[in-house]
């Protein structure tokens, strides 16, 4: 399987065989992620909160690339849901490889407006819920071999606005990461992270002022174009593949070098 870029081909990775599961699968970033892994030949299945359109059309698309692929439905940040999911992908599939921790949720709002239970909800969803997924995933990993790659914002390191509560959870989130990955790299599980720059997805319309973020960050960005789903979803890949076999406890950014400069 090969694609071009920019007129050089490139040889695409090889996941025949391996079962991935994407939370948020269905639109956006995550949405990308299990495309590029159903062309790559896994077996995917999406989760999803609410919007079954897109839940359908992500899964139809995800068809077209080959067969066993699955759509889950449930709140991330419930674990009887994500328990249900499991029992769903353990039944359909007896185990599974790749966990892609994707679905994101979150109150935008100044700190000085914000209560505890918008706090609750963001940090529950957003990092909270890698704890049941993680569990989840193991139990159904074959020994010696897994990926946990988790989606997170340069929020985590940086003060934006109206970002308090998501930035919180991107940070709780990448420290998740690093703890979790001092227990499971000794099975032979990578556990990694990958940050990515503002991307335009259906998340940027909750923004008042997405119009104005998207013009400044191309204007910031030395790569002089915003980082889109794919881009993403090329960095998860990459930590899934036999080429990052040595990288543990990380978060790759990807933002076109904007969070770089001063
Ligand atoms: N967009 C950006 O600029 C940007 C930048 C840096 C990092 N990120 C991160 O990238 C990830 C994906 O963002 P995105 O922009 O692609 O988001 P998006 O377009 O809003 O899509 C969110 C996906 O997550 C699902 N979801 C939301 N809450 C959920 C929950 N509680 N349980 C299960 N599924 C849930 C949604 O399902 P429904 O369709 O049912 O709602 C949807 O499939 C997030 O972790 C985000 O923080 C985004």
């Amino acid at each position: 399987m090969q694609s071009s870029v920019d007129g050089k081909m490139l040889q695409r990775l090889d996941f025949s065989n391996a079962r991935v599961f994407v939370t948020g699968g269905t639109r956006g970033i995550g949405r990308a992620i299990a495309v590029e892994f159903a062309k790559s030949g896994a077996r995917v299945a999406i989760n999803y909160l609410r919007n079954k359109r897109s839940a359908s059309e992500a899964l139809s698309e995800l068809e077209g690339f080959g067969e066993g692929h699955l759509l889950v439905k449930g709140n991330v940040a419930d674990e009887s849901k994500v328990e249900a999911m499991y029992e769903a992908i353990e039944e359909a599939w007896g185990g599974m490889d790749i966990l892609i921790s994707n679905a994101a949720s979150g109150v935008l709002k100044p700190a000085m407006e914000m209560t505890m239970k918008h706090l609750h909800w963001t940090l529950d969803i957003n990092a909270g819920a890698l704890l049941p997924l993680a569990q989840g995933a193991v139990r159904l990993m074959n020994a010696g071999w897994g990926k946990i790659v988790a989606v997170s914002s340069l929020g985590a390191t940086r003060a934006l606005p109206n970002y308090f509560a998501v930035g919180a959870s991107k940070g709780a989130l990448e420290s998740m990461i690093r703890h979790l990955m001092v227990e499971l790299a000794p099975d032979g599980i990578n556990v990694n992270a990958v940050s990515a720059g503002l991307v335009d997805t259906d998340a940027l319309t909750h923004f008042p002022n997405r119009e104005e973020m998207l013009g400044g960050a191309i204007e910031r960005t030395p790569s002089g174009r915003l980082t889109t789903p794919l881009d993403v979803a090329n960095a998860v890949m990459f930590l899934c593949s036999r080429y990052a076999a040595q990288i543990h406890g990380q978060t790759l950014i990807i933002d076109g070098g904007s969070s770089v400069l001063a």
